[in-house]
């Protein structure tokens, strides 16, 4: 069979499954099975597909039908223009989540802390984009974390970042220029009407199994104790948090309190700046 023709069929196998942009997922999966660039499937199409790569293709298919996500299928995620492992042990990093990188960017810093790191996306990301900060990413997952150090070897970045297991703030100790966090902001209430995609995704990084507001809580109550006078605290939120986010960051003593909206207009990160003359330190 020629890889256009398996592309077709795919396509169409995906759709009856309900699978939105199905034809897209096709040439990803096969550009994955080929291992070309996806850009170079239209070069390749009327070549044909050997047995093995149309049984490894066919099996990338059957998982995608099951609603795997086709970054769990290839293992890997681009972000913020780097790729990145993406294993079921961490959440696969959104194109939303950008937008905090870009704020974060925004002004210098020399020291950033990472607070429930995932992947490494986010504290890699700004370690790659500032050269010569230092950062540390904590995660209450092991396992998460293996993955953060892996991204982190295979960037160059293991001599500027460290990864601790920690509840929250629990153990971290120092001051830092910026804290960082996209916390688990699902509500429990609200998990049973998520895509069935999300099932692949850890639990502990997707809900609080509460309001969807507790790791808030704790982190903006948290947060002066770890920062530097005029320091910041950047904080991914749900489209719908930004106000209760921002009243606790404001109760706190936080100052310049703002919500950024991401492409689409939803809001999307919560930013502050520690004061001056810090009381808690
Ligand atoms: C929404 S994911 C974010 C992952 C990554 N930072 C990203 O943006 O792609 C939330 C992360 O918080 C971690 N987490 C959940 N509860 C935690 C806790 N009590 N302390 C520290 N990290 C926690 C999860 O393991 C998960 O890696």
């Amino acid at each position: 069979m020629a890889v256009q023709q398996a592309l077709v069929l795919a396509a169409r196998r995906m759709t009856e499954a309900g699978i939105d942009g199905a034809a897209r997922d096709a040439r990803v999966l096969m550009a994955h099975v080929l291992q070309i660039d996806a850009s170079r499937i239209t070069l390749v199409a009327p070549d044909m597909l050997n047995i093995d790569a149309k049984t490894a293709f066919d099996a990338c298919i059957t998982r995608r039908i099951a609603r795997e996500p086709v970054s769990h299928i290839l293992g890997r995620r681009s972000f913020y223009g780097r790729d990145f492992t993406v294993t079921p042990d961490v959440l696969d990093p959104r194109p939303e989540t950008e937008i905090l990188i870009a704020e974060a960017l925004s002004q210098p810093f020399s020291s950033v802390l990472d607070m429930g790191v995932g992947s490494g996306a986010i504290v890699l990301s700004l370690l790659a984009e500032q050269p010569l900060a230092k950062g540390q990413g904590s995660d209450l997952s092991e396992k998460a974390l293996a993955v953060a150090q892996d991204n982190a070897d295979q960037l160059g970045l293991s001599n500027r970042v460290s990864f601790t297991q920690s509840d929250w703030f629990e153990p971290i100790t120092g001051l830092f220029d910026l804290i960082v966090s996209n916390p688990p902001y699902i509500a429990l209430d609200e998990m049973p009407d998520l895509s069935p995609e999300l099932s692949f995704e850890p639990r502990m990084a997707l809900t609080d199994e509460a309001d969807g507001l507790q790791a808030y809580r704790i982190i903006t109550a948290g947060a002066l104790a770890h920062l530097r006078p005029r320091g910041r605290i950047l904080l991914e939120i749900g489209p719908t948090q930004g106000a209760a986010v921002a009243d606790m960051l404001l109760v706190q003593g936080f100052k310049a309190v703002r919500i950024v909206p991401d492409l689409d207009g939803r809001d999307r990160v919560v930013c502050a700046v520690a004061p001056q003359s810090n009381s808690t330190q």
